[in-house]
């Protein structure tokens, strides 16, 4: 299934909600901003029209955690695949994580990413650049060639590794400091989890899985708010997955640290009770936790003790999941089913409203890495990050109908509320009902019916 849209100048998207409140208007986008917005806009003669009546417009989403396995594992993912459900999933920015192969630790392959995102044109791929050489945890990278390279590099992280050596993690943290970037740490004291494949809790126990204990995170996630604290720099934490992890961050913020955190999808919904049945789909580094931290983790979310929302797509082949759980490879899709679960964890039980959302999804993460254009207001003069969201949609997730290589969603044949209908990146259209439109060409996605 394909599609192509004009590269179109001009785009009047109709009787639209901005936030989701007051009445409906009417948004023209020229020159890749937001031209005007009234109540009755006349449509250009050539202008795109995107009826929207009763949907709601956001600023783009921003995702400060993706995995596109480019290069390396392009069997599983690769730049256009994963740009292609980014802006299916309402993203106009996501960070692509550093443990590609070759990893990336030097400026050649940092600048690749980025550079092969604008080639694709569908969202902004912003590369991470490891922390250590080779993820190795031992020598700190280059991260001044990287961040002044074409690639810019804003963040560095060893995702899928902690920087577990303290000394090595403040010194990353100083340097970083005086760089201007952020440090993103993954948070697992790697003695504690030496084998785990599942939360240690009852679950894990009657499942004969070995488990990783909360205080895999949270001894990290202290220390690390102590370590930035004396090198006066900024620490960003990673998939924030239990209440402990939470009261520590109100703790570090209430001392004045400048700490951050975002959660992911997964861990807002779905908790290790689904591990009963072995499916791989549900094995994720951090596990799948309690019910009770899943509730924790909402409620700091609404309270902005965790800033921010942010994916952790990442994709697996069938092969490497379809097996024993054990050695199924940690993992799952989330571009695209995540502002769903945002509207089912958060939205409808009333922990968020849609401004609530604008700021978890855009508005936070871009603030976080300091994205000059992104999560911008909705106002005259912005530029045009946008997503329309249909709030009253409801579908049915299938992972082979999703735009990534891979199918590993854990929430298969769900029934979610909320889709996106459109994206625009800089004024552009990148996703129009269901479909991603490449600019000045058609990129094949698997139909989706959205
Ligand atoms: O489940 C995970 N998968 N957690 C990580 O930290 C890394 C990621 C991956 O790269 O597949
Ligand atoms: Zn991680």
């Amino acid at each position: 299934m394909s599609t192509t849209v004009q590269d179109n100048p001009q785009v009047l998207i109709r009787g639209v909600r901005l936030y989701g409140e007051g009445e409906p208007v009417d948004v023209l986008i020229a020159d890749g901003q937001i031209a005007e917005i009234g109540s009755s806009v006349q449509a250009p003669q050539d202008a795109e029209v995107i009826e929207a009546a009763g949907q709601v417009l956001l600023p783009g989403f921003v995702d400060l955690h993706t995995h596109l396995r480019e290069p390396g594992r392009e069997y599983a993912e690769d730049i256009e695949t994963g740009s292609a459900a980014a802006a299916l999933g309402g993203y106009t920015a996501v960070f692509a994580m550093a443990n590609t192969d070759p990893v990336a630790d030097t400026a050649v392959v940092t600048d690749h990413v980025w550079a092969r995102g604008q080639q694709v044109g569908l969202v902004d791929v912003h590369p991470v650049g490891a922390v250590t050489v080779g993820l190795e945890g031992k020598q700190l990278t280059e991260m001044g060639l990287m961040s002044a390279g074409s690639g810019q590099v804003r963040m560095f992280s060893d995702d899928g590794l902690c920087v577990h050596d303290p000394l090595v993690m403040r010194r990353a943290l100083e340097y970083a400091s005086g760089l201007g970037v952020l440090i993103a740490q993954h948070a697992e004291e790697p003695r504690l989890t030496v084998g785990a494949v599942a939360h240690e809790g009852p679950n894990a126990a009657r499942l004969g899985l070995a488990g990783w204990p909360r205080s895999a995170e949270e001894s990290i996630v202290a220390r690390d708010a102590i370590l930035a604290r004396d090198a006066k720099a900024r620490v960003h934490i990673c998939h924030a997955s239990t209440a402990g992890t939470v009261e520590l961050l109100k703790w570090a913020k209430a001392q004045g640290i400048s700490i951050t955190a975002e959660v992911t999808p997964h861990h807002l919904l779905l908790d290790d009770s689904r591990l009963a049945d072995y499916d791989g789909r549900n094995r994720v580094n951090p596990p799948l936790r309690e019910a009770a931290d899943a509730q924790a983790l909402r409620q700091a979310l609404a309270d902005g003790v965790i800033d921010c929302v942010a994916t952790d797509h990442a994709p697996h082949a069938e092969h490497e999941k379809c097996c024993e759980f054990s050695v199924a490879r940690p993992g799952m899709l989330g571009l695209q089913t995540a502002l769903s679960v945002v509207v089912e964890t958060m939205l409808r039980p009333g922990l968020l409203t849609w401004r609530g959302v604008a700021k978890v999804m855009s508005e936070a993460p871009a603030a976080i890495v300091g994205l000059p254009d992104q999560g911008r207001p909705l106002e005259v003069g912005e530029p045009a990050n946008l997503t329309v969201v249909d709030p009253d949609a409801t579908w049915t997730v299938a992972g082979a109908d999703l735009a990534s290589r891979s199918d590993n969603t854990p929430f298969e044949q769900m029934e979610l509320p909320a889709t996106v209908t459109a994206t625009l990146l800089r004024g552009r259209i990148t996703a129009l009902h269901g479909k991603s439109v490449a600019a000045g060409r058609s990129v094949a996605t698997r139909g989706s019916g959205r």
